[in-house]
């Protein structure tokens, strides 16, 4: 594994706990994200990933929305946080660098491409591809700029060494329509946050 994916592991292992704990119920106050979460859920049908799904709480609100959703993370107490959570649901450790299992309905990635260097950004969006069925739907969600941050602590000060890049939305755009999708819409939230909704 390559040191910064190692690095990633590491990190989202240490704050597992307090990230679940800082992110709960965030989108009760985020109406537009929680729009595009409902408008995928409406759109999608079929087995649903839900990659680098952290503590798997949207997993369960896709779910909530008769999605057959599942989640994979890069973290193992990610993993384990989101299986305690939601029983009833399917998580397994996975790096979306690597291919993913086929014949998806749709691939849901909020704010976890953010953690991938640019030149494997192409390698995922292949891996997203070969795994979508015909008209399968993908959503990112991201941070917008242009930039890459080395956040060094997070969700209550714990130690975390993870790059973030911040992309322009069309940059994203052009990498989806290169790996073969057709981009359906792209939704700015606010001034540093996008969506993006792509067609396979
Ligand atoms: C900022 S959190 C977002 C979690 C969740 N998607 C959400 O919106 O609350 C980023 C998550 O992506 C995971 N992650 C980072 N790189 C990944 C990779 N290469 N493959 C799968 N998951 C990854 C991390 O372990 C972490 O749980």
């Amino acid at each position: 594994m390559s040191d910064w994916l190692t690095d990633t592991r590491d990190s989202y292992d240490t704050v597992a706990a307090s990230y679940a704990d800082h992110t709960r119920g965030l989108l009760d106050g985020l109406p537009h994200l929680r729009a595009a979460l409902r408008l995928f859920a409406e759109e999608v049908s079929g087995p649903v990933a839900d990659v680098g799904c952290g503590p798997g709480d949207i997993t369960a609100l896709l779910h909530g929305h008769g999605v057959d959703a599942f989640g994979i993370d890069l973290s193992p107490a990610m993993v384990d946080l989101a299986r305690a959570s939601h029983p009833g649901l399917r998580f397994e450790v996975g790096s979306m660098t690597d291919p993913l299992p086929g014949e998806l309905g749709g691939i849901l990635c909020w704010w976890s491409l953010i953690h991938v260097p640019d030149e494997l950004v192409p390698v995922v969006f292949g891996h997203f591809r070969a795994a979508l069925r015909p008209g399968g739907l993908v959503q990112l969600g991201f941070h917008v700029g242009d930039r890459t941050n080395l956040k060094t602590q997070g969700y209550g000060g714990h130690p975390m060494r993870v790059n973030v890049h911040l992309r322009p939305p069309d940059r994203v755009a052009g990498w989806l329509r290169e790996a073969g999708f057709a981009v359906e819409a792209r939704w700015l939230l606010g001034d540093d946050g996008a969506v993006l909704f792509a067609r396979g």
